[in-house]
């Protein structure tokens, strides 16, 4: 798709064709939250309007168009992100509950080591620092080098024959760097280790392959790749999955059960428990259709270039600066920012409230990386493929406005 051809998808998009008090809305906080497209709105309310029962249960028409649509959505989403099989896609609520399902699900053992980078999402810190006090296993933290990029050097410093899972942001959200997964992946094999990827944020934007990648586990969320909210996925190799034993279990996850024995059926359902999701369920295959038809290379270089034309008309501005890595194709998406002197959550309120710009600022969940770099926190623009270079021209102008404030 163009540029031009990309901008015309805003039209599927309701929340960014309404005005508020007269004015455009300028949707820049897609790190945390995507819009939704019409096409996925349709498809939840087909299910609530034309088949809302349960899979896996009843024999009934509802029930049988629910089993075709599910295993229709779980196919979808193996190719969406190139799985042997659709038997190795769980779904889950979001990101946390596939990372948390893996950390409760995997045999760890006293002294078993798992390292992290240091700019983990708290989905992918504290069930570390729980599981280091439950089960006496040892979480390693792999410090960035000073530009932020990752430090292949002492990642690999930090590998021997106990690191049982290497568990890894593929982009972060904190400022869009997305780590050498390939090269982080080929070194923790060597030493015998497991690997499992954060890709909330990478998968919306980038084509990821879980087959050439070589990954054990992938963990992402429908609300951040134009989806329904409190849908995810967890990506696992088979034989991994089938080992694992469930982290929630009751209805739907057995085959049989005594008074004191049960039989778990095989992955998926062992790890699928309770009433699903059905409507985000299929949303979420809407969803993954959709990006599949923009193509998610067009997706990064648009993202690319509109960061690019954000970074170059700031430089003016002297009291700004950007939070990670110089080059903006190292940034992808995302631009985090400070201006001197004002905070970054008076900056996010000032843009919403002259010009309708919605961007997030805080800490956005990785506290433990702000606390170690001794930063309060940040602003954060974060873009997608509906969004235009006008609206970059607005953010820029109103960010010269913000800055001669102070
Ligand atoms: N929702 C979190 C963010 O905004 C992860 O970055």
């Amino acid at each position: 798709m163009t540029t031009t051809n990309l901008e015309k998808t805003r039209f599927d998009f309701p929340a960014i064709n309404q005005k508020i008090n007269g004015r455009p809305v300028i949707y820049f906080d897609n790190a945390c939250m995507s819009l939704r497209p019409k096409q996925v709105i349709q498809a939840m309310n087909e299910y609530y309007e034309q088949y809302p029962a349960c899979a896996g249960r009843s024999m009934h028409k509802f029930a049988s168009k629910v089993n075709e649509k599910m295993s229709e959505a779980r196919d979808i989403m193996a190719n969406f992100i190139g799985a042997k099989k659709s038997e190795e896609i769980i779904f889950t609520r979001n990101t946390t509950e596939g990372l948390n399902l893996v950390a409760n699900s995997l045999n760890f053992k006293h002294g078993d080591v798992v390292v992290t980078s240091d700019r983990e999402h708290n989905s992918n810190l504290i069930p570390w620092q729980i599981i280091s006090k439950t089960k006496k296993i040892v979480h390693k933290v792999v410090r960035s080098k000073k530009d932020m990029t990752f430090d292949l050097e002492i990642f690999e410093k930090n590998m021997n024959k106990n690191v049982k899972l290497v568990s890894m942001v593929h982009t972060s959200n904190l400022d869009g760097y997305t780590l050498p997964v390939e090269k982080i992946i080929r070194i923790a094999h060597d030493y015998g280790s497991l690997v499992m990827l954060d890709c909330a944020q990478s998968v919306p934007h980038k084509k990821i392959d879980v087959k050439k990648l070589n990954v054990d586990f992938v963990a992402f969320s429908g609300h951040k790749m134009v989806g329904p909210s409190g849908i995810g996925i967890l990506y696992g190799k088979y034989h991994l999955l089938e080992e694992m034993n469930p982290f929630l279990v009751g209805g739907d996850t057995v085959s049989n059960t005594t008074y004191d024995s049960h039989t778990l059926l095989k992955p998926p359902e062992k790890f699928e428990a309770g009433l699903q999701n059905y409507a985000g369920n299929i949303g979420l295959g809407a969803a993954a259709k959709y990006l599949d038809n923009i193509g998610r290379e067009n997706i990064e270089k648009h993202e690319i270039e509109i960061n690019r034309f954000i970074t170059q008309n700031i430089t003016d501005i002297p009291s700004l600066s950007i939070l990670g890595p110089e080059e903006v194709e190292q940034r992808g998406g995302i631009f985090s920012f400070n201006i001197k002197d004002i905070h970054f959550h008076d900056v996010a309120m000032m843009l919403d409230n002259i010009a309708n710009i919605m961007i997030r600022s805080g800490q956005h969940c990785v506290h433990s990386w702000f606390n170690a770099n001794k930063i309060e926190g940040s602003a954060r623009a974060s873009l997608y493929f509906y969004n235009t270079k006008e609206e970059a021209k607005i953010f820029v102008e109103k960010l010269k406005e913000i800055s001669k404030l102070r």
